[in-house]
């Protein structure tokens, strides 16, 4: 589904350079969630903006669905970001005087759909991530939790493959954000239309809910359990060793 190789990029010149992504190779199949980890300034949210068509790269490629891109600028892939790619933000970016209805109608409207259907659209969508009875609501009216359901039936309104969600629970509580993992995991698991989710997060209770964990260090990514991720290794946990 989505194939990232090679995937190189650097920012800034000279002595001031920086070599964030140093050849990342990765690959998330059609149906799973996928938990990217790593430090801060690692280069998490920029690996995200390269996929999702918002940022070029400056070597490797990306291959999503028949498409292949990586190192063209924003404006040619726009057929990326219309089609292929949701997005979810950590602050929700939801519009305040519109109801939950007409945020998610109108980001469809945007790309090309006629109003009728995409109020239709936009109501199945609030539907299946069980905000039916609230989609006359504006966003003060919703709390948390909600809004960024809200942000996500937007994001899945548009029958797009992928979402990318940059710390989708950095402004939720604990319950809020659980509820928003257990939604990830439907929408993927989904048997008549799977989805496929990157999603950073820094909590290791939700990452480890994904169906896999990838860590980005030093500019690569690596297959990462939660024990290696936190640094915990084999014989730090006490019930270590008997082997299976
Ligand atoms: N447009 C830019 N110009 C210059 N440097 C940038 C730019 N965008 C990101 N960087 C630098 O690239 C590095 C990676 O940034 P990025 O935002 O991808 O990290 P991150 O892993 O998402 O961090 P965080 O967990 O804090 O969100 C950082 O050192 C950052 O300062
Ligand atoms: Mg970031």
């Amino acid at each position: 589904m989505l194939t990232v190789e090679g995937l190189e990029k650097s920012f800034g010149s000279g002595s001031n350079k920086l070599h964030v992504l140093k050849g990342v190779d990765m690959n998330i199949k059609q149906g799973e969630m996928v938990a990217l980890m790593g430090p801060s300034g690692s280069g998490k949210s920029t690996l995200l903006n390269i996929i999702g068509g918002l940022l070029a790269g400056d070597g490797g490629s990306i291959t999503l669905a028949k498409r292949t891109y990586g190192l063209k600028g924003p404006s040619n892939v726009v057929d990326v970001r219309r089609e292929l790619i949701g997005w979810i933000f950590q602050d929700f970016h939801l519009l305040d005087n519109l109801t939950a209805l007409d945020n998610v109608a109108m980001a469809l409207e945007l790309t090309g759909i006629p109003s009728t259907e995409a109020e239709e659209a936009a109501r199945t969508a609030l539907t299946k991530v069980g905000l039916a009875d609230r989609m006359n609501f504006v966003p003060d009216q919703l709390s948390g939790g909600q809004q960024q359901r809200v942000a996500i039936a937007r994001a899945i309104a548009g029958n797009r493959p992928v979402l990318l969600a940059d710390e989708p629970t950095g402004n939720l509580d604990i319950a809020s954000g659980k509820e928003v993992m257990a939604l990830f995991k439907e929408l993927c698991h989904d048997e008549e239309n799977p989805i496929s989710i990157l999603m950073v997060t820094h909590d290791p209770d939700l990452a480890s809910k994904a169906d896999r964990m990838l860590l980005l260090n030093d500019g690569k990514t690596e297959a990462s359990d939660i024990r290696s991720a936190w640094g915990l290794d084999e014989d730090s946990e006490s019930d270590e060793g008997e082997e299976e």
